[in-house]
């Protein structure tokens, strides 16, 4: 398996299995376990995802049974919005740890460059976003780092953040991030905000890369473009014996994108999987490169209601 030597000095696999939405435990449980038998050596969690608990058990069995060993699986997880101050990112990771059953995590990340009041999962009213002025990610970085000298998380880094979040983390950061995690696939390929994180040594890391078909209705809007049905994409499969997914997968691997499809079914975690073994030539590469149309199926509406202060001007740094 590829990994992506990251600026702490960790090695990162490159290709990993995505938690996000896989919210029945008997299923993501049998998933974990396939996925670590099929290779795979990277999970994405977050404690948004409501399922770390779930995936703790499953790691431990894993552990128990001798499948896998703790420092041969690397382990992401996020801090949500609701707790950036700094005494709140020590008490979150604590949190994650224990859920997830383990006593480091190889990254940590700033979920999103959001903030609410404590406590609060999802904002049901503007009073419960605080600004970036009143809650600045310098400080909620000042809890990241504290986190990285307790030995409590291997690497630090942040996700949706835009070139100007990272240029403006960079003036105070002692500890670089590592990683930026954000959407990306061939209708958001995001080549500026990569470009400038290999300009600095940040790893990227592509969420969402098969279109994330599995949203709840309230993150989807009305007739998104599908990848997975991208005449072009199809076609490229074809050409290669693969399916549409695993050309999506393969195109972040060749431009040494960490790429977290999300899967809980056994015959798709293995095509996913495999994926890597598909070599895409120069003229696939530039006919997915024309597909680019700066689409976001994760557009950031929910962050951004009228009178919270945030817009998805400010969200993104985008016109
Ligand atoms: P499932 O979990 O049933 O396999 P993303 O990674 O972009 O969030 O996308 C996840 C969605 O894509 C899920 O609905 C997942 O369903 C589905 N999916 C994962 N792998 C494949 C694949 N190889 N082919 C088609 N759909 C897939």
């Amino acid at each position: 398996m590829q990994t992506y030597k990251l600026n702490s000095g960790y090695e990162m696999p490159l290709l990993g299995l995505g938690t996000w939405k896989a919210d029945n435990p008997k299923e993501l449980r049998n998933a974990l376990k396939e996925a670590v038998n099929i290779g795979y050596r990277h999970i994405d969690c977050a404690k948004i995802y409501e399922n770390e608990k779930v995936i703790g058990k499953a790691l431990n069995e894993l552990f128990q049974e001798g499948i896998i060993k703790r420092e041969e699986i690397f382990i992401t997880s996020k801090l949500w919005c609701d707790s950036h101050a700094k005494t709140d990112v020590i008490r979150s990771i604590n949190s994650t740890l224990r859920d997830l059953q383990l006593e480091y995590l190889d990254l940590y990340l700033i979920h999103w460059p959001v903030c609410f009041t404590k406590g609060t999962i999802f904002p049901s009213r503007t009073e419960e976003f605080i600004s970036l002025e009143n809650l600045p990610i310098s400080k909620t970085w000042k809890g990241m780092e504290r986190a990285v000298e307790e030995g409590l998380v291997r690497s630090i880094g942040v996700s949706n953040f835009s070139i100007k979040k990272l240029e403006e983390l960079d003036k105070t950061a002692t500890i670089k991030p590592a990683v930026n995690q954000v959407e990306s696939h061939p209708f958001l390929q995001q080549t500026k905000l990569l470009e400038y994180c290999n300009s600095k040594n940040i790893a990227m890391t592509a969420y969402s890369p098969l279109g994330s078909r599995d949203r709840a209705g309230f993150v989807k809007s009305e007739n998104e473009p599908s990848l997975l049905d991208n005449s072009i994409i199809k076609k490229i499969a074809e050409k290669h014996e693969a399916t549409p997914a695993q050309i999506l997968i393969k195109w972040q691997l060749q431009r040494n994108v960490i790429v977290i499809p999300k899967s809980v079914n056994a015959g798709r975690l293995k095509q996913n999987f495999e994926a890597q073994f598909v070599e895409l030539d120069n003229e696939d590469m530039a006919q997915i490169a024309t597909l680019d149309r700066h689409f976001r199926y994760i557009n950031g509406t929910f962050f951004t209601p009228k009178g919270s202060g945030y817009t998805l001007h400010n969200l993104w740094d985008e016109d």
